[in-house]
């Protein structure tokens, strides 16, 4: 959480408020603060149950969400930020729901790797339709699609992707359709997608998962 701070400054990409509240401020918070507990907004951080986040990991910020369930929450789209660390690698996954965009928002390169899924769920060989700023051509099954900083891709629903940075961490966007990633991700090998954490400091902010203990 530390180093995503500076690197955000370093970017200059500025964290709405709620990322630097302390468990103290999240106490004070009221109900009119319920959208940021109820839609998980803010720090995420997993390792996929790898147990060693540099090279399969990564942090998530949410920056705003809507929700599948309670129809209060209007929004049908989500913003996150995600640092990609150079080689640090997100394993395969697809969304049933969510429609997202990965941008490169500065830094070193993404390497983005799709197939298309089949219908039990596995990699199909098909020919992958890639969409990225404006462009839209085809790949084979399993092509590395390299997104430089100012670039994006576009992942529909059911395309698996993994992803990691080269050349540097990188700055990475996400424009997408609403997220819950409790029910809405399939991933292609098993994973933990939130992991069981050793409580030997107090914490800096709180991730979302948090809220309810908290
Ligand atoms: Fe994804």
């Amino acid at each position: 959480m530390r180093k995503t701070v500076r690197f955000a400054e370093e970017m200059r990409f500025r964290l709405p408020p709620f990322a630097f509240w302390t468990a103290e401020d999240w106490r004070d918070k009221g109900e009119e603060y319920d959208e940021l507990r109820q839609n998980l907004l803010g720090w995420d951080i997993t390792d996929f149950g790898s147990g060693d986040f540099y090279k399969i990991g990564l942090l998530m910020f949410t920056i705003r969400n809507g929700n599948f369930d309670n129809p209060k929450y209007i929004k049908p789209y989500a913003e996150k930020l995600l640092i990609v660390e150079e080689g640090q690698i997100t394993p395969y996954h697809f969304h049933y729901k969510k429609m997202e965009d990965i941008i490169n928002r500065g830094g070193g390169d993404l390497m983005v790797q799709v197939y298309n899924s089949d219908m039990d769920e596995r990699f199909a060989g098909t020919p992958v339709m890639v969409s990225s700023d404006g462009r839209n051509y085809t790949v084979d099954a399993g092509a590395v699609v390299r997104v430089t900083p100012g670039e994006s891709i576009t992942l529909p629903c059911g395309m698996y992707h993994k992803f990691w940075g080269e050349g540097g961490k990188v700055l990475v966007g996400e424009v997408s359709k609403v997220n819950d990633d409790r029910v809405d991700n399939r991933f292609y090998e098993p994973v933990g997608r939130f992991p069981a954490i050793d409580e030997d400091e107090a914490p800096l902010y709180l991730l979302s998962m948090d809220y309810k203990e908290f």
